[in-house]
Order: structure tokens, then C-alpha cells, then sequence
């Protein structure tokens, strides 16, 4: 189903620099337990998206130990490496081992990409479980060196068109595995807030490009609210 929203817009986008990754990821653990109370007061649910990759680990164990109302949580992906479920390269995997086992969120509530189908089944798939959800309360991302995020990767076929599926299949992708899943620009555009963690050297030239203009698959997601992104370079 095509969501029809078209991300061509501006980027509004705010930085924030932070010298103690150790403080990077406080203040991302706030603005995840934050956006939830804001969401559960609000619509009594908080619909979250996770990012993949190695930066959310911190956050995701911060997370083990807080207090919240796990059972108004609602978790989605923002992509997934197509591999067993129980794979370790799996965001899922990663998510559930570092956080998502030892809070009690309803298992229900745990929406995994099932991309251990295969790209385009499992982007048929999820596009369908996304296809009652309305918009998203928050959208974790990460950043690659190239300037991807989630699994939109310069280059690839999806940047040609200006409306997308919610879930788009992705082959050959440069970060291994090849075959992914992705949410679309957007579908991850469709949120009240949008975050980004960036957090590593190698990161630094993605950086200088996303904010001298490069339009990077990063720059694609245009959320009404603009994204935060919050840096240790
Ligand atoms: C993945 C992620 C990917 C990740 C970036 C940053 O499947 O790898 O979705 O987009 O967020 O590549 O990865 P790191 O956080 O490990 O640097």
C-alpha cells in the first residue's frame, strides 16, 4: 500500500553535540521515557520505532532498569537484516537481548520485521501490520558513514520515486547483510518525533555532509517537527 506521503519536503533539523557519549545517551533515554508518558497521557499507547545497528545498545540496557507503563508500549522496526529470527545480526535479536526480554512489554505488542522471508514478502508483510497503525509517537535512528539510515542506502532504487510502500525490500545493500528490509522515508517521516543517534569518528564526513545539504538518505525523513539529532563524533 503506498502511503502516498511525499518526503520531498525541507528537513528541519536540530543538533546536538555532545562531548560525553555517556550524556548522548542519557539524554536519549530521557527523550524515549519522556515521548512515552507524553504519548500514554495523551492516546494511552506510545507507539515506538527502533533503530538498529550497535549505537542503540546503551540506550536499550538503560532502559532494562526503568520505570514506565511497559504494557501502553507498542515497538515497530525501522528495518531488519533478512536472517533467521534468531539470528544475532538481527535488530530484533539485538533489541529483545539488550532490552525488550527483561521489561514486560505484551510479547503482542513486539512488532518484529519478519524478515526472515526474504525482502520482498517481508516487506509485504509488514507494510500490512503498519497499514492500521496511524503515526508514529517516536522513531529511533542511527546513521551510517555513507549517510544511510535504517537500511535506505545512497544509491538504491527507492530514491527515484516520490511515494513509497510503508516497508520497501532492499537488495545489495553495502553494509552486509545484502538483503533488508526498510521502512520507507515516509512511513518513518509519519512521526511526531524523530531521533537520531550518532555516535563514532567514522561518522564524522556523513555529518559534515548532511549538514552542508548532500541529500542523504538521512536528510529524507521530514516529520513535521523537524528530527533531532544527537551527535559524539
Ligand atoms: C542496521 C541499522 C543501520 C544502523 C547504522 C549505524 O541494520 O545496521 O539499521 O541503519 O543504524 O548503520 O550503525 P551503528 O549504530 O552500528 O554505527
Amino acid at each position: 500500500m503506498n502511503t502516498g506521503v511525499n518526503t520531498g519536503g525541507v528537513q528541519i533539523s536540530r543538533w546536538q553535540t555532545f562531548a560525553d557519549p555517556l550524556e548522548l545517551q542519557r539524554a536519549a533515554t530521557r527523550i524515549v521515557l519522556e515521548s512515552a508518558q507524553q504519548a500514554i497521557t495523551e492516546r494511552g499507547a506510545f507507539r515506538c520505532v527502533l533503530a538498529g545497528g550497535n549505537t542503540p545498545r546503551v540506550l536499550y540496557r538503560s532502559l532494562r532498569t526503568a520505570v514506565a507503563d511497559w504494557r501502553a508500549w507498542i515497538i515497530y522496526f525501522g528495518d531488519e537484516r533478512c536472517a533467521p529470527a534468531a539470528d544475532p545480526s538481527r535488530n530484533s535479536r539485538m533489541a529483545s537481548d539488550e532490552w525488550l526480554d527483561h521489561v514486560a512489554i505484551p510479547c503482542r505488542q513486539i512488532y518484529a520485521i519478519p524478515a526472515e522471508l526474504g525482502p520482498e514478502p517481508a516487506a509485504a508483510s509488514y507494510a500490512n501490520t503498519l497499514a492500521g497503525v496511524g503515526t508514529f509517537d517516536l522513531v529511533i535512528l542511527g546513521l551510517g558513514e555513507d549517510g544511510h539510515t535504517a537500511s535506505l542506502f545512497p544509491g538504491a532504487t527507492w530514491e527515484g520515486s516520490t511515494t513509497w510502500p510503508a516497508a520497501i525490500p532492499v537488495h545489495d545493500a553495502p553494509k552486509p547483510p545484502p538483503e533488508r528490509v526498510s521502512l520507507s522515508p515516509a512511513r518513518l517521516s509519519d512521526a511526531l518525533k524523530v531521533v537520531y543517534l550518532v555516535v563514532g569518528a567514522d561518522k564524522r564526513d556523513a555529518v559534515a555532509a548532511w549538514r552542508a545539504g548532500a541529500a542523504l538518505p538521512a536528510s529524507r525523513i521530514c516529520p513535521p517537527a523537524g528530527v533531532d539529532i544527537l551527535l559524539h563524533l
